[in-house]
C-alpha cells in the first residue's frame, strides 16, 4: 500500500457536470487519499468556475491551469483566482523561467497562504522524437532536471513529471511534491501519453502523488478503485 500521505489525485476532464458529480461521489469514499484535479475543459465549463470554488477543503482541490506567460500576466491571473480560498493546488510551465516561476509563487502566497505552486516540466505526451521537433536538443530527462532545478531555485512547492524521471527529481528536489501523471493501470491504453507506468512503479521511483484520469473515469469507475487498491498491495 502507499505510504499515508500518498495522494492519488484524479484528473477530472471532462465538461459535464453531472459525471463530475459521479467521478466524486464514486471515489470519495475510498481508503486512499484521493484528490481531485480540474482543468481547462471543466474550469472554463459553464458551472466549473463555481462548482469548483464550492467543493469542501477536504476535497484536495487542483487547478491544472498550466499557465505560462509573462511574469505580469501570471501574477494578475493568480490573484484573479482569490475567491477560490479551497484550491490547494495550481500548476504553471517551468518553462516559462525564472521570474515568471518567483511572480507566481510570490502572487499565491499573497491570494491564499494555503495554495501550492507546482511545476509542469515536459509533459508526459511527449516522447524523444516529439520533443525534438519543438526546437530542444538535450534529452527530456536532461530538460526536465534542469525544469525542476530552476523551480526548486524559484522556490516553489512541487514538480509535475513523469515517473521516468521522477527518481532524478528525488535526489535534487528532496522536500518538494513529485507529483506524476501518465499513469495506467497494467493493460489499459496509453493513448495520447507517451511515457507511461503504473501507479505502484511511479510511488516506487519516489513520486510523493499520482495523476490518474481515464483509467479510473473511463468505464466503471467503482471497479476501477478496486484495481487501483489492488494495484497497491
Ligand atoms: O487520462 P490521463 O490519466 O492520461 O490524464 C492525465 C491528466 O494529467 C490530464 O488531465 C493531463 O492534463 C494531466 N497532465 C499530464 N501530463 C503532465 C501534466 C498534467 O498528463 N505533464
Amino acid at each position: 500500500m502507499t505510504r499515508k500521505n500518498n495522494t492519488i489525485f484524479v484528473a477530472c476532464d471532462t465538461s459535464s457536470l453531472p459525471k463530475i458529480k459521479k467521478i466524486i461521489k464514486l471515489t470519495k469514499n475510498s481508503p486512499l487519499n484521493i484528490g481531485y484535479k480540474f482543468g481547462l475543459e471543466f474550469f472554463n465549463s459553464k458551472h466549473g468556475r463555481s462548482f469548483i470554488s464550492k467543493l469542501p477543503k477536504q476535497h484536495m482541490v487542483w487547478l491544472d491551469l498550466k499557465l505560462k506567460d509573462i511574469p505580469n500576466t501570471v501574477s494578475s491571473s493568480i490573484h484573479s483566482l482569490k475567491d477560490l480560498t479551497n484550491v490547494r493546488y495550481l500548476t504553471i510551465h517551468a518553462s516559462g523561467g525564472m521570474e515568471m516561476m518567483q511572480a507566481a509563487k510570490q502572487a499565491a502566497a499573497k491570494t491564499n497562504k494555503k495554495l501550492k505552486v507546482l511545476a509542469v516540466t515536459v509533459l508526459t505526451s511527449f516522447s524523444e522524437k516529439s520533443i525534438k521537433q519543438t526546437g530542444h536538443t538535450k534529452s527530456i530527462k536532461k530538460i526536465v532536471i534542469q525544469q525542476a532545478s530552476l523551480a526548486k531555485k524559484a522556490k516553489l512547492d512541487g514538480i509535475v513529471c513523469s515517473g521516468y524521471e521522477a527518481k532524478s527529481i528525488k535526489t535534487i528536489c528532496k522536500k518538494m511534491q513529485i507529483i506524476t501523471p501518465g499513469i495506467r493501470l497494467e493493460g489499459d491504453l496509453k493513448g495520447d501519453q507517451q511515457r507511461v507506468m503504473t501507479p505502484s512503479q511511479a510511488f516506487q521511483n519516489g513520486a510523493t502523488g499520482i495523476v490518474i484520469g481515464r483509467s479510473i473515469t473511463n468505464g466503471n469507475i467503482k471497479k476501477n478503485i478496486q484495481k487501483l487498491i489492488a494495484s497497491l498491495k
